[in-house]
């Protein structure tokens, strides 16, 4: 059964209609990727489901009941958001930062404890930023910054993470990185993962579920395999390209046909999906 499930969800920025009566179940246990263009309303939709936006209609069903009628603490244990380009407060360091994750988790009769410190050092070891803990979060480069945002995320310890753009800003080494570990923590500890993803390749490799978002709607879903077509990238990318197998994985790989600079006629052996 889905824990998570957006019902007739029309969300709107002033008059401007950016999400119109979708609908659109989060399968429990997965790791599901949200594709789209720039302005599709990817974000609008993650923070939706996280009650940071609030639907216009519709609604957000966790665990069968709208979270519109959840406590914020309660919705902040089942579900964690990192959010698109997040920033700390000034003056905070690393390790502060990461503690917020804690938040949900204390209140007046229950202080920092043992279980609070544990998350937080196993969050800081699993992102590799242990290292970072003492250092002022405005001072690191794009990378670092993102990998401690995702470090808070974890210490969160939730069953479900909603991930905006998680690999902005990390190189290529860092984006695997991240990639595995959202994956790890999927297949070990069983938690939902979701996230946007603006790579199509990366996006077929670890998504069991890829929701295309277009034109206020879901425009198709499904396992990357079964979806992914040159048809699907036209009609929500505009742009041209085959796909072939990923010769390591077997997943759907997009290339783009574009301008490159060795393009040659006849060259392109790939097989259209
Ligand atoms: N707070 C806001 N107020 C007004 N308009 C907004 C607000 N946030 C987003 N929008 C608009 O809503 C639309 C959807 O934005 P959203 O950030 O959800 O898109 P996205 O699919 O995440 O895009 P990207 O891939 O560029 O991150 C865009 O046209 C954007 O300009
Ligand atoms: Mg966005």
């Amino acid at each position: 059964m889905s824990i998570l499930e957006a019902k007739d969800l029309s969300v709107s920025y002033g008059d401007t209609n950016i999400l119109d009566e979708l609908n659109l179940k989060i399968p429990k246990g997965k790791i599901t990727v949200f594709i789209g263009k720039n302005g599709c309303g990817k974000s609008t939709l993650l923070s939706t489901f996280a009650r940071i936006t609030k639907p216009t209609k519709g609604s957000i069903i966790l665990d069968g009941k709208s979270i519109a009628k959840i406590s914020t603490k309660k919705i902040a244990r089942e579900l964690a958001l990192l959010p698109q380009g997040p920033s700390a407060p000034e003056g905070m360091n690393v390790l502060q930062l990461v503690k917020q994750g804690r938040y949900p988790y204390q209140n007046w009769m229950k202080q920092w404890s043992r279980e609070d410190e544990e998350a937080v050092s196993k969050a800081l070891s699993v992102t590799g930023t242990a290292e970072l803990a003492d250092r002022p979060v405005e001072d690191l480069s794009g990378g670092q910054k993102q990998r401690v945002w995702i470090a808070m995320v974890l210490a969160q310890d939730t069953d479900t993470i909603l991930l905006d753009e998680p690999t902005t800003y990390l190189d290529l080494s860092h984006q695997i990185e991240i990639l595995d570990l959202l994956y790890d923590l999927n297949q070990n500890e069983n938690r939902t993962i979701v996230m946007v993803l603006h790579d199509l390749n990366l996006a077929c490799r670890y998504a069991d579920h890829i929701v295309a978002i277009q034109d206020k709607h879901v425009f198709a879903q499904g396992a990357p395999e079964e979806i992914m077509s040159c048809d699907l990238v036209k009609d929500v990318f505009g742009m041209d390209v085959n796909i072939v197998n990923c010769p390591l994985f077997g997943t759907p790989m997009c290339i783009p046909y574009g301008k490159g600079r060795n393009v040659k006629e006849g060259r392109c052996t790939a097989v259209a999906y």
